[in-house]
């Protein structure tokens, strides 16, 4: 029986299964903007999560409960209503690696390397059948567990065809979409096959309200709606067939208390402690990033080298904490953009060290508590993504800064659009403008730091995750208003 008045859906959700050496599996939940966003919602009792089996252990746990409700399986959830979709594993990776993650990530972040790619040919159209399949399966799940007239509010570009597929089935409920990715320009959007181009967009449009990180995401997919597919658009609406769909602005921010008070704990001590101690009183220049290509961690590490051949001066002065965790390795891109982020770092590492010198620290290996000890210590913290939706690292360091760090800041990145004003602002592709720009920060005067540091995490906390979902609920209950 449908009861969940509201309903989220996301490719990832907040719990994951291991197969522990028993044999017996053991459920983790995860951390993020989304969960915490929703954690006052999950506990009120008619919220429920849809969410795709992500591994094995994940599909076994989700195959035995009962409609995949794995709180009602017994497993410890926190109280949160999750449906888990043991989606066929052929079809999930055809969907999550060879569209959502192989295609529609490189194309909103403007990252395939043309002379090559993209090639769109029947392999791929299997991968794009296999996406429709995956977002239909989750339409119908979704319509199951909506309760009439409820909210459903679905995230991000895995599930681009869900909105249009669910209206189709339930007219009565308000949906929202949410990208927390850039959106691509019209002209790079066109590369897609043009029926591939028409249906993300008509996907999309079929929701009520559909919620961008900037401006700037906002509008490109506006200009995409009505170049590629004729829509009509006015005063932030567009209109395709016989339906409206509101474009809002909603640039999610962090909780600042729930963090800080994370980072008080004594395992971030622990970790802060030793890295203060292995810097031996030198400045520290930190980037933390999921090694994703879009990051671009190797022209950060091209920048920090460049420092170091033309600036002698800081020799055995500063040193560069460098944290790549993992990300999707089923990608061959991703493997070999790690190993070229491994190689690059060696390199250096082989050019500069010196006894009681070692000038890059690369950490390969997830390490939460290690990487909030990191912020909370750099003196310049370096985030120049080639173009990034928000990218929320940018937003976390001011807060858990302990002296003041100066921030050198992608112009590409969405946190640019609220943080500019107090950052060393860089393109991401001049690396020699991002070695200026982080010896601005090793020089910039303390007191100018602090100031500009406090200025950055009042902006970064603006829009706590909590208030970022009630204004999207809020905007979703005022289209209803004739
Ligand atoms: C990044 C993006 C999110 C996206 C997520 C998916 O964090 O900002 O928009 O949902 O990647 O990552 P995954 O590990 O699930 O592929």
């Amino acid at each position: 029986m449908p009861n969940a008045r509201l309903v989220v859906a996301s490719n990832r959700g907040p719990l994951s299964f291991r197969t522990g050496d028993t044999g017996a599996l053991t459920v983790s939940r995860g951390g993020g903007g989304l969960v915490s966003a929703l954690r006052t919602v999950l506990a009120e009792g008619d919220t429920v999560w849809v969410c795709a089996a992500l591994s094995e252990a994940d599909r076994a746990a989700a195959c035995a409960a009962p409609e995949g409700r794995i709180d009602e399986a017994g497993y410890d959830t926190g109280g949160a209503r999750v449906r888990m979709l043991a989606i066929d594993p052929q079809v999930f990776d055809r969907a999550y690696n060879g569209i959502a993650n192989g295609t529609l990530w490189f194309t909103s972040h403007h990252l395939y390397d043309m002379a090559r790619q993209p090639v769109f040919d029947r392999p791929w159209r299997r991968e794009w059948a296999a996406y429709v399949e995956f977002n239909t399966a989750f339409a119908a799940a979704l319509s199951e567990e909506a309760a009439p007239g409820a909210t459903v509010v679905v995230q991000d570009y895995h599930l681009s065809l869900v909105p249009a597929l669910l209206r189709e089935r339930r007219p009565d409920v308000r949906i929202g979409w949410f990208s927390h990715t850039p959106w691509a320009a019209p002209d790079y959007f066109a590369l897609l096959p043009d029926d591939v181009a028409c249906a993300l967009l008509a996907g999309i449009l079929g929701a009520d309200h559909a919620g961008f990180l900037t401006h700037r995401w906002a509008d490109a997919f506006t200009d995409c709606a009505v170049r590629v597919l004729g829509a009509a658009a006015r005063h932030g609406e567009v209109r395709y067939g016989d339906h409206d769909c509101d474009v809002g602005v909603h640039p999610l921010g962090i909780d600042g208390p729930e963090l800080l008070e994370r980072a008080a704990q004594p395992d971030v001590a622990a970790r802060r402690d030793a890295l203060v101690s292995w810097a031996r009183g030198r400045q520290v220049v930190v980037r933390i990033d999921r090694t994703e290509l879009s990051k671009n961690i190797v022209r950060g590490l091209l920048a920090f080298r460049e420092l170091l051949r033309t600036r002698p001066e800081w020799h055995e002065r500063v040193v560069h904490l460098a944290f790549a965790y993992p990300s999707r390795h089923d990608l061959p891109e991703y493997r070999e953009y790690t190993a070229a982020v491994q190689r690059t770092a060696f390199e250096i590492n082989e050019e500069f060290a010196a006894p009681g010198w070692q000038p890059v620290r690369l950490e390969v290996s997830d390490d939460y508590a290690r990487s909030l000890a990191a912020l909370s210590i750099a003196d310049v913290l370096v985030v120049n993504p080639v173009r990034d939706g928000m990218n929320l690292v940018a937003k976390e360091g001011p807060v858990l800064s302990v002296d003041g760090c100066a921030l050198v800041l992608s112009r590409e990145a969405g946190a640019a659009a609220e943080l500019a004003e107090w950052s060393l602002m860089v393109n991401p592709f001049d690396v020699t403008g991002t070695a200026d720009a982080i010896e601005a920060g090793l020089r910039m005067p303390v007191a100018e730091r602090r100031a500009r540091c406090d200025a950055l995490a009042a902006a970064a906390t603006a829009l706590p995750p909590q208030a970022w979902l009630d204004a999207q609920l809020a905007e979703l209950a005022a289209g209803l208003v004739p």
